[in-house]
């Protein structure tokens, strides 16, 4: 369930950005909300970095400072003109998490921000099938989202806290979401030493996950007696 100031949040870019910031607080500030997970990473300005469910841009912006790179994508045309026209250094394409239109193995990093909490169960499995297969082989996956509060003192003010805003502008995908546990969802198709940060009181989780960097490649022998 959600009440209209989710729909309203989405038309007016302007209501989105003020809650994002405000709730943003929460952690410290937007520039630091938005670099929770993208921090942990390396990037450089050659570095492919795919910001899934990008909206109009909101983490691109912090993204592009680091790699010239950068591709968002959106399923929404109005969140994707936006983004093109708000955070114009990133390539921006508009089509479906579940369906990505890259070939295998076509980025270094795919980060999602405040996105994965909008999918049902199984359509999120299938968003990190293909967030694993287009990563290149030891490529990262890095997400911020939601998470139930983990402060059991802090519960009092955190849970009705959570459920408003929850209430207010998110779906019922959003509970199951918090309910299940992305580290495990992810480790399930394959990712590999995935790790989560928790802030806030455990309300927000940066998450991250490796494709496996592929078999090892076999040594050469040295031959016996050769200098090296
Ligand atoms: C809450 S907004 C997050 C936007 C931005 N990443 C941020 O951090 O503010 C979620 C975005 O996900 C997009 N979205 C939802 N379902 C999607 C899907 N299946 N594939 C691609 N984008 C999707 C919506 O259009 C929306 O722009």
């Amino acid at each position: 369930m959600a009440t209209i100031l989710r729909n309203l949040s989405y038309r007016y870019q302007w209501l989105y950005d003020g809650i994002s910031r405000a709730a943003a607080l929460l952690v410290g500030g937007e520039g630091r909300f938005r670099r929770l997970a993208l921090d942990r990473v390396e990037i450089g300005p050659e570095t492919r970095v795919l910001d899934l469910c990008c909206g109009a841009g909101q983490t691109t912006r912090f993204v592009v400072e680091r790699s010239r790179a950068v591709t968002g994508l959106d399923a929404s045309a109005i969140a994707v003109e936006r983004a093109r026209r708000q955070v114009p250094g990133a390539t921006y394409v508009q089509g479906w998490a579940e369906r990505l239109p890259f070939g295998d193995a076509s980025f270094e990093v795919v980060h999602a921000s405040a996105a994965l909490h909008e999918m049902e169960p199984e359509q999120l499995r299938q968003i990190l099938i293909e967030v694993h297969r287009v990563l290149v082989p030891g490529g990262m996956a890095t997400f911020v989202d939601f998470h139930r509060p983990t402060v059991p003192l802090l519960w009092p003010i955190l849970w009705p806290g959570l459920a408003l805003f929850l209430w207010l502008f998110e779906t019922e995908t959003s509970w199951q979401f918090i309910r299940a546990d992305l580290v495990q969802v992810m480790e399930a198709v394959g990712f590999e030493r995935c790790d989560r940060a928790l802030h806030a009181g455990g309300t927000v989780q940066a998450v991250r996950g490796r494709r496996s960097p592929g078999p090892e490649m076999p040594t050469p022998e040295t031959p016996t007696g050769e200098a090296l």
